[in-house]
């Protein structure tokens, strides 16, 4: 659930949420002082403040000093890239992702996952398929990596940059768009069953201001919210030189009358305007209530992808620049104030058990048979689920796929694998096995969890 309140703009705003079952509310009182910290001043009107970071530096103190007293957010730079989690088809490598996940987790930083699917940084194997294959393989990969970090990802970058520069307002021809103009909503409907928790966004570049690319990118929106296609932000990347938009802000608040947050996500502006437009960009996310957050893409100058371009808040010594300054003083002007609630479903006696249905198709010739087994969720997602099936004497079980069993004859217990345990509402996991003997009826039961 989310909850958007605004208030007005004043100066050191102070913000608390009260998460009460489902609801929230927000108290609000003056503080004596300003913040003193990115992080501490966006959190006054309940923003996030991150930073891209790269797991080869967190041994760098001057880096992870600045990292830890300024930052309250933080996006891998590209270790949770498909290249890197999944160099090999079906082989996953998350040691560089979870390190940055750790340093993050162990100084209470929430996690920007970027990016489940993208056209650059593909492992070669991925960028060799195509057609079927590759939608097939695109989809395991949301699936196994959202699932690896399924609960501790604030909010995924789902789908990056899949829009065309230029007049068009159309999608970017790539590997991916060439399997089908659907594949960005069965990415987003398999994040969703995955981590049903992370806010899922989409991410993308010269989209700062009104023009013909953030249109096409609004117009998806606008279709997914209507479809129930499900998406919860759009980051706004915001590689800026020397100017912004002066629609910046406006573009930001026609997103978020979707019914979508949206999110600065890879913030850095070179340019001898630097310092007014850092300041510029802070207070339009402030205008807009449901601008929960900004990320800058790195923290000193020399660690920006913008070699020479000295675009970031510090200098390569790990100083604040001018910039730095413009930013925090943004940031204790106050604004909006927006609080996300997560929705919270602890309770002492746990969470009531999701419900769900199965039911069974047989395949027979003699002496043998193949039964498919579809688990349907009910009105909520599950996070697990355990099938029972009545299996006649004389028929046992010799193969089995996509579900663990308890036996291999009489009522047969299933509960899922790793990858088909979270079933969005409403939506269907498959397993299947293969038996002796013959069955007429398997008299499928299901339990949810
Ligand atoms: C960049 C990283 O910063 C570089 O280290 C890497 O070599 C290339 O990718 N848009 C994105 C980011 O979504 O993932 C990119 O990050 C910058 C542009």
């Amino acid at each position: 659930m989310n909850l958007t309140t605004k208030s007005a703009s004043r100066a050191a705003l102070v913000t608390a949420t009260v998460t009460v079952s489902l609801s929230a509310s927000l108290i609000l009182a003056s503080s004596a002082s300003a913040a003193t910290t990115l992080g501490a001043a966006a959190a006054q009107t309940g923003r996030y403040f991150g930073a891209a970071v790269s797991a080869g530096k967190l041994g760098d103190s001057t880096y992870t000093t600045v990292l830890n007293r300024e930052f309250t957010s933080v996006t891998a730079e590209n270790e949770m890239k498909w290249d890197a989690t999944e160099p090999n088809r079906g082989q996953f490598n998350h040691t560089s992702g979870e390190r940055v996940l750790a340093q993050a987790a162990s100084t209470g930083k929430q996690v920007r996952g970027h990016a489940l699917l993208w056209h650059q940084q593909q492992p070669g194997w991925a960028q060799r398929l195509s057609g079927s294959d590759l939608r097939q393989a695109a989809i395991n990969h949301v699936t196994r990596v959202a699932t690896h970090y399924r609960g501790k990802i604030h909010s995924w970058d789902v789908v990056n940059e899949a829009f065309a520069d230029g007049g068009g307002g159309g999608r970017r021809d790539s590997n991916l768009q060439r399997t089908g103009n659907d594949w960005i909503e069965a990415a987003f409907r398999a994040a969703r069953a995955a981590d049903p928790n992370a806010k899922l966004c989409y991410n993308d570049y010269n989209t700062d201001g009104v023009n013909a690319k953030s249109t096409g990118i609004y117009a998806m929106v606008r279709d997914f919210k209507a479809r129930n296609v499900p998406i919860d932000c759009v980051g706004f990347q915001s590689h800026l030189t020397n100017s912004v938009p002066s629609d910046y802000q406006a573009n930001l608040q026609r997103f978020a009358a979707l019914g979508v947050d949206v999110q600065i996500t890879e913030l850095d502006i070179s340019g001898a305007n630097q310092t007014a437009v850092y300041g510029s960009v802070t207070r339009s996310c402030l205008a807009v209530p449901r601008c929960t957050g900004i990320t800058v893409w790195g923290i000193r100058d020399t660690d920006s992808w913008r070699t020479g371009q000295n675009p970031l808040l510090f200098d390569g010594n790990g100083n604040k620049k001018p910039a730095y300054t413009a930013v925090l003083d943004a940031l204790n002007a106050g604004g909006t104030t927006t609080t996300t609630t997560t929705t919270t479903t602890t309770t002492t006696t746990g969470p009531a058990p999701s419900t769900c249905t199965a039911s069974a198709s047989v395949n027979s010739w003699t002496g043998g048979f193949t039964a498919t087994v579809k688990v349907t969720a009910g009105s909520t997602a599950l996070r697990g689920w355990r099938v029972t099936t009545s299996l006649p004497p004389g028929t046992t079980v010799t193969n089995a796929w996509s579900a663990d069993r308890s036996g291999d004859s009489g009522t047969v217990t299933w509960t899922d694998v790793d990858h088909n345990g979270s079933v969005a509402a409403g939506r269907s996991a498959e397993f299947g096995f293969l038996g002796t003997g013959s069955v007429a009826d398997l008299a499928p039961t299901c339990a949810g969890s």
